[in-house]
């Protein structure tokens, strides 16, 4: 890894072992992109790969009319003809004449929105900074990454620009952000500050997006990239159901084993846009950030806003190689604590069990059930607090119910401890219900707009997180119970969007920052707690998998991925996440049958086989099973235990996609590649079919695999080849079969001789 600078070119390299990434000041001072891509031999001078100029025909000779800047927009002083629409450009701003999509937008005190940001210095950093309050990729020693910090300087405006990139020093990947600082007298707004823009030279790419809703989370959607634009976003409150902040891009050869694939993914969780901008000459434009809309920020004298991070993974080995990078990347150097690098304890949430039915003594018999099974942890989830009795009263009342609880969470967890469990608790604390004791004490906590009508949403109001003292109150109620009670595990439940965005403790003019102060908030109290309580697995949840993001990640390690529990539609949810998430990251549960969404009886074969690839955990109640039930449920509890470290942080492939047909497969392989675990799922069973062979990755092709079931094969065999899966359908680990029919499934365990 190394970052190049060339002063006389004025030219910076960015380069590892797989990219470089290369930019130029521009004659006019602005930042240019010249390339990002498979690593380049450095260099002294690229600017041959600045193309500003609109050529003539064939001959290569620059027209007449360009050179006198007639039709191309502002023609750069010093570079007759060059166009500032045709330029590839590190950090647009609106105006100036590039018609493009651009990634800042300041609104100043005479009304215009024309800046112009030019070079003024740069710094080389070792390791990656931190970026003050929000979520961020992070080193934990120098030489993991490499910082180039970019000043560039609005002279008239009096406003400063900072851009940096971090490069590490292994897989293909740029970190970046942006941060602008009001040195001048004047206050100004911004009304549009992204994470990155990336210009890109070509066309030719198919663009992915993970698209959903509730209970059907993160289903890839293509499209082939055209002129005009083409995006997502959410401007929900939170990054949402409905798309995840990320997109990728890859070459129309790409597949999950080859070819050029680039990951662009924003640790945020609030409202963003994502989008890809082709010009009329074909050239790519990659826009990721907060979403402008409903955003300004003000910024007066001194002060400095700072964006959230962007992600960018490259890599030449196709959709899975860029996933890699990204599961390496985000399970240890995006998600942090005592958990980070544990393997997660297996857990019974009552949720589906008893949902808001429950009191202790119901509650201590589904335990000891578990812990007869093998479970370590029992999650109690939402109805334990105040008036919560159902979904429409107590939210914001983080008081134990007596009537349910006798001896509060404190004497349920000591009991549950003393059964030889942990005990975990679930909240919702960014949320309160009108009838609460806590929105009757402060109605004016809440986002809404004075005299207009407060919109529900599960009979629900978000409270105003953009507020300190909100937020103080919430981390003291929840603190309180995390003291006098014994909690390992919280699930952070966020469950409806923002209706009326708006807060009773900001003047007009910073009604614009709400969205984005509130996940500022979000973020504290999330800091606060983590840092005073180290030892609790957060795992966060909007609804299901509501804020899957990377922002999240920071804090709380793993994400319940859906509320969807059914094995069918996790494969296609799962599937899905894990183009940037880790297994680690995935919470996935067996539940009871007929599935409680969806109705589909599947084998309890099939339910374990599909939650083993993530956090794997119960929700349901143990004791409504029959005795052989609980028997093979307690073999693959076993199984977890045994295999979990290798299922959640081994290397994660993905073999066959559920949106393509009736099978789906993927895999994990240890770091020195002598285990391997593959999942292999047929959702209808086929009559007389013919023979099928699934082909494996990551193994070493000169080793002999035992195959479970399977004899002994070579890596090559099991690659190329591949293992021949006909009539295989049911769970072997030596203990012998079960399932078989529709919702199917194989779970291969390989180990090197
Ligand atoms: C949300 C969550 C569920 C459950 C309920 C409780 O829907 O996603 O898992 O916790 O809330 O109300």
């Amino acid at each position: 890894m190394n970052i190049f600078v060339h002063e006389k070119t004025k030219t910076f390299h960015l380069q590892n072992d797989e990219i470089s990434y290369i930019m130029t000041v521009l004659p006019n001072g602005h930042m240019g992109q010249l390339y990002f891509g498979k690593k380049l031999h450095d260099r002294e001078d690229f600017s041959y790969l600045l193309e500003g100029f609109i050529r003539n025909g064939e001959s290569g000779e620059y027209c007449a009319e360009e050179q006198e800047g007639r039709h191309a927009g502002y023609p750069l002083d010093c570079v007759c003809g060059a166009s500032m629409e045709r330029l590839r450009l590190e950090y647009p701003s609106c105006w100036g004449g590039d018609f493009r999509q651009y990634a800042l937008e300041i609104l100043q005190d005479n009304g215009s929105r024309l800046t112009d940001f030019a070079f003024s210095g740069y710094e080389l950093l070792p390791g990656k900074p931190r970026l003050a309050g929000l979520p961020a990729t992070y080193t934990e020693e120098d030489g993991e990454a490499q910082t180039l910090v970019l000043k560039l300087r609005d002279e008239t405006a009096k406003l400063e620009l900072t851009l940096l990139y971090t490069i590490f020093a292994k897989d293909g990947i740029i970190a970046r952000s942006a941060n602008i600082k009001n040195t001048g007298k004047r206050t100004v707004y911004l009304e549009r500050a992204l994470s990155l823009c990336l210009d890109l030279p070509d066309m030719d790419y198919e663009m992915v997006q993970f698209s959903g809703t509730w209970t059907r989370e993160r289903h890839p959607k293509v499209r082939r990239l055209e002129q005009g634009l083409q995006g997502i976003e959410s401007i929900r409150g939170s990054s949402s159901h409905h798309q995840n902040p990320f997109l990728l891009l890859r070459r129309p050869d790409a597949t999950e084993m080859s070819g050029e694939v680039m990951g662009f993914s924003l640790v945020y969780s609030g409202n963003f846009m994502a989008q890809v901008q082709v010009d009329t000459y074909d050239a790519s434009r990659v826009l990721l950030g907060i979403h402008p809309d409903g955003f300004s920020w003000k910024l007066s004298e001194g002060e400095n806003f700072q964006t959230p991070e962007a992600v960018i993974v490259w890599s030449d080995k196709g959709q899975n190689g860029m996933s890699q990078a990204f599961h390496r990347l985000y399970q240890r150097r995006l998600c942090r604590g005592y958990w980070r690098d544990k393997a997660r304890p297996i857990l019974l949430n009552n949720w589906e069990a008893t949902y808001f039915d429950f009191n202790e003594e119901k509650l201590l018999k589904i335990a000891r059930k578990a812990k007869e099974n093998g479970v370590e942890l029992f999650v109690l989830d939402d109805g334990w607090f105040g008036k919560r009795r159902d979904d429409y009263a107590g939210l914001g009342d983080w008081v134990p119910a007596k009537e349910l609880l006798p001896e509060g969470i404190a004497g349920l967890s000591r009991k549950i401890e003393e059964m030889g469990m942990m005990f975990g608790l679930w909240f919702e604390p960014e949320m309160v219900n009108p009838d609460s004791d806590l929105y009757r004490a402060h109605p004016d906590w809440v986002l809404s707009v004075p005299e207009r009508k407060e919109t529900l949403y599960r009979h629900q109001l978000v409270l105003d997180f953009s507020r300190k003292d909100v937020v103080d109150y919430i981390f003291d109620s929840m603190a309180k119970i995390f003291r006098e009670s014994r909690i390992s595990y919280v699930k952070w439940d966020y469950n409806r969007y923002f209706s009326e965005c708006f807060s009773r403790a900001l003047p007009a003019d910073q009604q614009g920052e709400v969205f984005h102060r509130y996940i500022l908030g979000l973020y504290d109290l999330y800091e606060r707690l983590t840092s005073e309580f180290p030892h609790i697995l957060f795992e966060s949840c909007a609804s299901g998998g509501g804020r899957f993001d990377p922002g999240l990640l920071y804090y709380a390690p793993q994400t319940w991925t859906s509320d969807n529990t059914d094995c069918v539609g996790r494969l296609q949810i799962q599937y899905g996440t894990s183009f940037v998430y880790p297994v680690s990251s995935m919470g996935s549960h067996v539940s009871a049958v007929p599935n409680h969404q969806v109705r589909r009886v599947a084998s309890i074969a099939t339910r374990a086989n599909v939650a083993a690839f993530g956090t794997y955990g119960y929700e349901l109640d143990l004791n409504k099973l029959t005795g052989e039930e609980q028997e093979e449920m307690g073999r693959y509890t076993e199984f977890m235990k045994k295999h979990r470290e290798l299922l959640q942080f081994g290397t994660f492939y993905r073999l066959k996609s559920p949106f393509e047909g009736n099978e789906t497969a993927w895999m994990v392989v240890s770091e020195d590649k002598k285990e391997a675990i593959v999942g292999y799922y047929k959702v209808l069973s086929e009559p007389n079919k013919g023979f099928d062979r699934l082909k494996l990755a990551g193994l070493r092709e000169d080793v002999l695999y035992e195959v479970s079931g399977k004899g002994t094969h070579y890596g090559d065999e099991l690659m190329n080849l591949g293992i021949i899966t006909s009539g295989d359908m049911a769970f072997r680990t030596g203990d012998g079969y079960s399932g078989r029919g529709d919702f199917d499934s194989v779970l291969y365990f390989l180990k090197a001789e």
